[in-house]
């Protein structure tokens, strides 16, 4: 198997609050490989944001981060903040949560989808003012083509609309056209269709699957939607309170899910064919300052036994037709459970 174009090592992301030490995500470690789509799959608070900020190196002080984040080998939590920069957009793009705060209502959008190409500096010619009009030209021609890619119909006469004049589904096309205008080989996309009824979600996670397919671009898809995940990712990682609880190949995940929590997850995708009713997971995520001891899903699990608050336990392989798979990178399936377990170690690993 190729090398992984991006490796989290032991990513562990803090925050000191008034409350106490926040730890948003606790020792994950994840491989991306070339042109894998990989879903990151939680409930509201499990630190799926956190782990993307982080590996953009985008988390704000008092917030630090141990660990390693490995792109094409190097570690980017090493990098000046000038280095940085050069990597962001350009290698590794990111579509944030929330398109109407990542537009700048002030900016025409085709200049927004310009702009991200003059950061980089990508087409010859100077690009300080006075811009050559060849270079203004090429720019351009390059923003129609990103535009007409992610399908936003008449993209000339587009060019100059403010973002408020764009529907819901067509801002979050142009963030798509944002991050793709450098054509990166990594996109992270931060719950790109949450906002949007379902036949323009579908639509964008058809377009994300074609950016995939066409390109070569790996993907990581966070989502707390286990369904979406299912359909669009190769590979798919659980996270609870800030740890990876379950990860694996989305067969391995969703046929033979080992994970409590995953199999929680499971049970609230609603079945439109059998509809049998939902059956949310009682409780909440934990507040990270004052994490129960032992597994962090413990309070919620169904299969809880005294034993479970009394220590972490380690990713586990998990026995696929009786036996355990040798790990294979990226195909080896994992879970952090008790069941899984023969012992229980009394750190963190
Ligand atoms: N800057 C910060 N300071 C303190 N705590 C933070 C900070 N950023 C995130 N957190 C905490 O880290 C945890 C994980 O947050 P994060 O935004 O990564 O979750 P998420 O899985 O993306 O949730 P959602 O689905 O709601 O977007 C939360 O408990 C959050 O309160
Ligand atoms: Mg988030």
């Amino acid at each position: 198997m190729a090398e992984p174009i991006l490796e989290l090592r032991n990513l562990t992301t803090v925050f000191p609050t008034r409350r106490g030490e926040v730890r948003a995500v606790d020792s994950v470690n994840l491989a991306l490989y070339p042109g894998q789509i990989l879903g990151l799959v939680g409930e509201s608070g499990c630190g799926k944001s956190t782990v993307l900020l982080s590996i953009l190196g985008l988390i704000a002080r008092p917030g630090r981060i141990t660990g390693e984040v490995l792109f094409d080998g190097h570690d980017l939590t090493k990098l000046s903040n000038r280095e940085l920069r050069q990597v962001r957009g350009k290698e590794i793009a990111m579509i944030f949560q929330d398109p109407l705060s990542t537009l700048n209502p002030a900016f025409p959008v085709g200049e927004q989808i310009r702009e991200s190409l003059r950061l980089h500096n990508l087409l010859p010619g100077p690009s300080f003012w006075p811009l050559d009009s060849g270079r203004r030209r090429r720019e351009k021609e390059r923003v129609l083509q990103v535009m007409e890619e992610v399908g936003i119909p008449a993209p000339e006469a587009r060019y100059r609309a403010y973002p408020h004049q764009f529907s819901g589904g067509m801002q979050q096309r142009a963030l798509i056209a944002i991050g793709l205008a450098c054509n990166p080989r990594i996109l992270l996309a931060d719950e790109p269709t949450t906002a949007l009824d379902v036949t323009i979600q579908a639509q964008i996670v058809a377009l994300m699957k074609r950016i995939n397919q066409e390109h070569g671009t790996a993907i990581i898809l966070v989502t707390h939607d286990l369904g979406l995940a299912a359909e669009f990712c190769d590979h798919i990682a659980v996270m609870y309170a800030g740890r990876i609880v379950e990860i694996g190949n989305v067969d391995q995940v969703i046929e033979n899910p080992q994970h409590p929590y995953t199999q929680g997850l499971l049970r609230c995708i609603p079945d439109l064919k059998e509809r049998s009713p939902l059956q949310p997971i009682p409780g909440s995520v934990p507040d990270l300052t004052e994490l129960p001891s032992g597994c962090a899903f413990g309070p919620r699990c169904p299969e809880f036994q005294p034993v479970c608050a009394e220590g972490f336990f380690r990713l586990q392989p998990v026995a696929e037709n009786g036996q355990r798979k040798a790990h294979r990178s990226g195909e080896v399936h994992m879970a952090r459970c008790l069941r899984l377990t023969a012992y229980r170690i009394p750190e963190d690993d």
